[in-house]
């Protein structure tokens, strides 16, 4: 082989070695993401501006011998390896997938759902085993879900020849996803895991599935994308998440509308007439952050990205005070970054714990870090992990 694995791709080519004793067919995998706006905005038909991230999960696959008929998974970041016979699919996903180990369900859903989205029956494929390896923090909000679906939906799409499209293959790990680990979640994360690309952010329309590449310019601007995760780990198939959901989609029905994608920052006077306080403010989060999705689009365009400072800092204080789903480390992180000089911070993904993300001039990198960490240690917050991410190529096979 001419270029070098990827260190996490060769840990996941040695681990398949170490496991199943044989070569790998080949290695694929998938990044994880960070949204730079639009939260919660996915499943309410709204729009997003995520882009991939340099952290990416790998999968090492082999064909197994035609009579095995099975699915075998093993990770380097669970103890638990799986294996379910190819029949068995339809008869674990969704109802008895409690059954299974909570990350084996990721990959296996996805071969679930990967079947169903082509119209193939088990009987037409070969049983397969994979390895997985993942550099994408688990739990920070950078969705190492995604990362793990998007891999294995590109991998078996590609040796079991399905030939499904990248939004159908963001589809099916979306679906694993909703069904087969009961995470209630919108398509935004897969989105962005298929379909990033280098130094760009994915402008999403979450009704029509529309994607249009936007140019970031960060490096260009002299801007660095800081990630602060604040070690406050959460979990999308329990409570809050779902919550929100549901008051958005009761703000929809007393509107009367299909979805709040139809509610316009206009009617938000009207809305609060009709509805109680609480699922008031859940749809004003969604309207007006839905806005200032598009308003980021627009000045990145006309006046580059150190323009979009105000509207982070206005997504964050949306989600802070009326979608409620901030927590004290986030909000520290984001205030001390603007305080040490930050264009803009705001927490990234679901909420309830997770990572903020600051837009930083290069020049002031350590000064927003050392101020992140000192605010954390004057909270008594356990340290956070700062790093920078750049926007980086989406879901493919390595080698
Ligand atoms: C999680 C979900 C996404 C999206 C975000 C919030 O990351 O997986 O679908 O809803 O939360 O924007």
């Amino acid at each position: 082989m001419s270029t070098p694995l990827h260190p996490t791709a060769d840990a996941a080519s040695r681990l398949f070695g170490g496991h199943f004793g044989a070569e790998p067919e080949g290695t694929w995998s998938a990044p994880g993401r960070v949204n730079l706006i639009g939260e919660h905005t996915d499943y309410n038909d709204g729009f997003v501006l995520p882009f991939a991230i340099q952290h990416r999960t790998h999968v090492a696959l082999g064909l197994q011998v035609a009579e095995r008929r099975s699915i075998r998974v093993v990770s380097t970041f669970d103890a638990g390896a799986v294996e379910v016979p190819l029949d068995e699919l339809d008869d674990l996903f969704p109802s008895r997938r409690d059954e299974i180990v909570e990350w084996a369900r990721y990959p296996l859903g996805v071969a679930w759902a990967l079947l169903h989205a082509a119209g193939r029956d088990t009987a037409s494929v070969t049983g397969v085993d994979l390895a997985f390896a993942a550099d994408v923090p688990v739990g920070a909000g950078l969705s190492s879900s995604a990362a793990i679906e998007g891999a294995t939906a590109t991998a078996l799409d590609e040796v079991w020849n399905l030939d499904l499209d990248p939004v159908t293959l963001a589809q099916v790990g979306r679906r694993a996803e909703n069904e087969a680990v009961g995470a209630p979640t919108g398509i935004m994360d897969q989105m962005a895991s298929m379909l990033g690309r280098t130094d760009a952010a994915t402008f999403l329309d979450c009704r029509s599935l529309e994607a249009n590449v936007i140019d970031l310019g960060f490096a260009a601007a002299g801007l660095e994308l800081v990630v602060i995760d604040t070690g406050v780990k959460h979990s999308h198939a329990t409570g809050g998440y779902g919550e929100r959901r549901s008051a958005c989609e009761r703000g929809a029905a007393i509107m009367g509308v299909p979805a709040l994608r139809d509610v316009s920052i206009d009617d938000l006077a009207r809305a609060a007439e009709l509805m109680d306080d609480v699922t008031f403010r859940r749809v004003r989060h969604v309207v007006t952050e839905n806005q200032r999705v598009l308003d980021t689009v627009r000045t990145v365009r006309e006046q580059g990205p150190t323009a979009i400072g105000d509207l982070l800092v206005a997504s964050h204080a949306s989600m802070r005070d009326d979608f409620e789903i901030s927590v004290p480390e986030l909000d520290t992180a984001v205030e001390a970054a603007l305080a040490a000089g930050a264009v803009g911070a705001r927490m990234t993904g679901g909420g309830f714990g997770g990572a903020a993300i600051a837009l930083v001039r290069r020049a002031d990198v350590e000064k927003v870090t050392d101020a992140v960490n000192a605010a954390f240690a004057a909270s008594g917050f356990s340290a956070p992990t700062i790093f920078t991410v750049t926007p980086s190529a989406g879901a493919h096979r390595d080698a």
